[in-house]
């Protein structure tokens, strides 16, 4: 650790609680470019994490910069709640717009957390019914409502309660280490059965508001479910009259080549939950969905000060334009594919690498023991991930084996290519016992 990482991260420990961090190595960005990014030393990195999928148009957009410098002169801020600012309402037309479904409304919050509490509520009010069903693993946010339908960790839930009430969860369909012991050859769909089973003894369908579901799953590690899943778990839906929610906010806005990562899957959902990159730097969450669903609760019943603000709205109405002009949702696509290329040939190589899966610049590579048992190799995962970050990659992980590969949209091909290098070192470098044990001590992460 240099002096003044030191320094920073002495001041860090000292000055910000241990809830507001999920540190994985001592580093603090002050500057980026597109995909580059620049350490309080000038030491610069490429950026496989961007910002959490929060940068997918990259980082110092000077048109952003201006749209937003502009905006702040004009008028920064005043609640959309009393008065509704321009942006806000252009920014909600463009969304129904991009998002194709007639009758669809949208409303804003300053964060993903936010928006989920949002859909909760549209659901509850909607339906007139107080259970939600989420899925294991998952990660919806860090407000009370978002933490009470998320699934990931302990720490999030310990001494806080009690949560909502009425939040259930299910097994999230995870085909590489399914919990049913299927295969995937001749599944039979264990993981929804259990949910109808369910609904015939103890959970009754008629009391379950809405399905709250990641397209893919994100902080699991990035694990994509079968479309059969997903397709017979709206039929569920449209059986038992229960909402389909999707949280989009770490798969939306062009991170798998689409503004919702659930139209893959060729069904409609009631709500898409969006945040992150939505605000093209800025922070802004929204809900858009069914008018039915959204115009069920009344006047203010979701309501936030700074929610749909001009100068976050004006942030996000550039990035779109942007996107379209620069057609970002199709790079992130044919810049995917390649990656993916590239890491299947490494996985040829490398019996580690388990499993490569995702869609668009979206990709989980996935680091085991062996491939017959197929399970977690956290030591190569976090030995793997230190030598990338100390070598000039931001290359992260979740699930405990799964490298999160979510680089900027804007990424060139030269820097995937050196990226894919970086990598290989690592690789060769724990293939060859070159990583010590001490680095497990040394990293942290999720
Ligand atoms: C899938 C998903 N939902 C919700 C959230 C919460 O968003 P925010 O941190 O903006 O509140 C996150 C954040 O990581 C997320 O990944």
């Amino acid at each position: 650790m240099s002096e003044l990482t030191k320094i920073i991260n002495d001041r860090l420990e000292k000055s910000v609680p241990p809830s507001a961090r999920i540190p994985y190595i001592p580093l603090s960005f002050v500057k980026g470019k597109g995909a580059l990014l620049y350490d309080c030393d000038g030491k610069e990195y490429i950026d496989f994490l961007a910002s959490a999928s929060s940068a997918n148009i990259g980082h110092g957009n000077e048109e952003i910069a201006a749209a937003v410098n502009t905006q702040m002169l004009e008028l920064a801020q005043y609640t959309s709640v009393y008065f509704p600012t321009q942006n806000m309402i252009k920014l909600a037309e463009l969304l129904l717009e991009k998002a194709g479904r007639a009758n669809y409304m949208a409303s804003f919050t300053c964060t993903g957390s936010a928006s989920i509490d949002g859909a909760i509520k549209y659901a509850r009010g909607f339906t007139g019914r107080p259970r939600i069903i989420s899925f294991s693993e998952s990660y919806h946010g860090s407000s009370y409502g978002a933490i009470s339908v998320s699934a990931l960790t302990n720490n999030m839930t310990r001494k806080i309660g009690p949560l909502l009430p009425g939040c259930e969860k299910f097994t999230y369909p995870d085909c590489l280490r399914c919990r049913f012991n299927q295969k995937c050859e001749t599944c039979n769909l264990d993981c929804l059965e259990q949910i109808k089973y369910a609904f015939e003894h103890y959970l009754p369908a008629d009391e379950v508001a809405a399905f709250l579901i990641e397209p893919i799953a994100g902080d699991a590690g990035l694990i994509v479910p079968p479309k059969k899943y997903i397709k017979a778990l709206r039929e569920l839906c449209d059986e038992h009259e229960i909402l389909l929610i999707s949280d989009e906010i770490n798969q939306g806005v062009g991170r798998t080549g689409k503004l919702f990562a659930m139209d893959h899957f060729d069904i409609d959902c009631d709500l898409y939950v969006l945040g992150k990159s939505l605000g093209g730097g800025l922070p802004l969450g929204a809900v858009v969905g069914r008018k039915d669903v959204m115009e069920s609760l009344g006047s203010p019943a979701h309501a936030f000060t700074m929610s749909g603000n001009a100068t976050c709205c004006a942030a996000s109405l550039k990035m779109f334009e942007i996107m379209d002009r620069d057609d970002i949702f199709n790079q992130s696509t044919e810049k995917g594919e390649y990656l993916r290329k590239k890491f299947l040939e490494l996985k040829d190589k490398y019996e580690v690498i388990g499993d490569v899966r995702g869609a668009g610049l979206n990709l989980g590579v996935d680091l085991v023991t062996d491939r017959e048992s197929m399970n977690k190799n956290y030591e190569a995962t976090a030995k793997i991930s230190y030598y990338c970050m100390k070598n000039g990659l931001v290359l992260t992980f979740l699930g405990k084996s799964s490298m999160r590969v979510q680089p900027p949209i804007v990424i060139t091909y030269e820097q995937l290519d050196k990226a894919i290098e970086i990598f290989t070192e690592a690789l060769d470098k724990y293939v060859n016992n070159e990583l010590p044990d001490s680095i497990l001590d040394e990293m942290q992460g999720w």
